[in-house]
């Protein structure tokens, strides 16, 4: 599973990169905004730090405007990705898009449904967002095993980009379900390695090794 980092500042972006194992990046409207960011700037210089594909949001609502916006994202960068939300007028627009070459990522995905319209409309990934589903009392993981399903039904290619993730257990969730990749936040990212069994296992490897040395001739 590929995993991406959800993040509009560039210092959690330059951090989560330096991992080595961070392939794309997320950003959304709410992200740029805490980052204090201008999407025209901010995606290019992003681009130039992550290596994969970088998600870029669009705010118009309606078709001629989302294309228009889609189109302007879209030349940021070669490995933008556009981010539409799912509406109809967001589903002609991927449709369009896809058709003159643009990928797409289709967000605030809820239902295998919807999922299903997008890889239809020809989006290159679905954005379930597993968090504000369980968020609400719903299951985000159950929402991701359905999305699967239906693509693996009718061989989909469309890639399902596990979002909204709020802690470890959803990314072995998302992974244990088979989703091509998880857009993780920074806090998250840390978490991953850690384990309190690794912590107590090195600390006491470090107190036997400085003791064997002491000891030893
Ligand atoms: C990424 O594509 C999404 O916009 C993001 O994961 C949403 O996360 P949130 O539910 O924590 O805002």
């Amino acid at each position: 599973m590929k995993i991406f980092i959800d993040s509009a500042d560039l210092a959690e972006i330059k951090e989560a990169v330096a991992l080595g194992f961070v392939e794309g990046c997320t950003t959304n409207p709410s992200l740029l905004a805490k980052a204090g960011r201008k999407i025209e700037t901010a995606i290019p210089e992003i681009c130039e730090m992550v290596a994969g594909p970088v998600s870029a949001e669009v705010v118009a609502t309606e078709f001629a405007a989302m294309l228009a916006e889609a189109r302007s994202l879209a030349k940021l960068h070669a490995r933008v990705v556009v981010k539409v939300p799912m509406t109809l007028d967001g589903l002609r627009a991927v449709r369009t898009l896809a058709k003159e070459g643009v990928r797409t990522n289709v967000t605030l995905c809820f239902s295998a449904i919807q999922a299903m319209l997008a890889a239809k409309a020809g989006a290159a990934y679905v954005s379930p967002f597993v968090g504000r589903l369980d968020d609400v009392g719903h299951d985000g993981v159950e929402l991701l095993q359905q999305i699967l399903t239906v693509y693996r039904n009718y061989d989909h290619a469309t890639e399902v980009l596990t979002a909204s993730v709020r802690g470890p257990m959803q990314v072995l969730q998302a992974a244990l379900a088979g989703s091509h990749c998880a857009t993780v936040p920074i806090g998250v990212l840390r978490q991953l390695v850690k384990h309190p069994l690794t912590d107590a296992g090195l600390a006491k490897f470090l107190e036997d090794h400085a003791e064997g040395q002491r000891a030893a001739r």
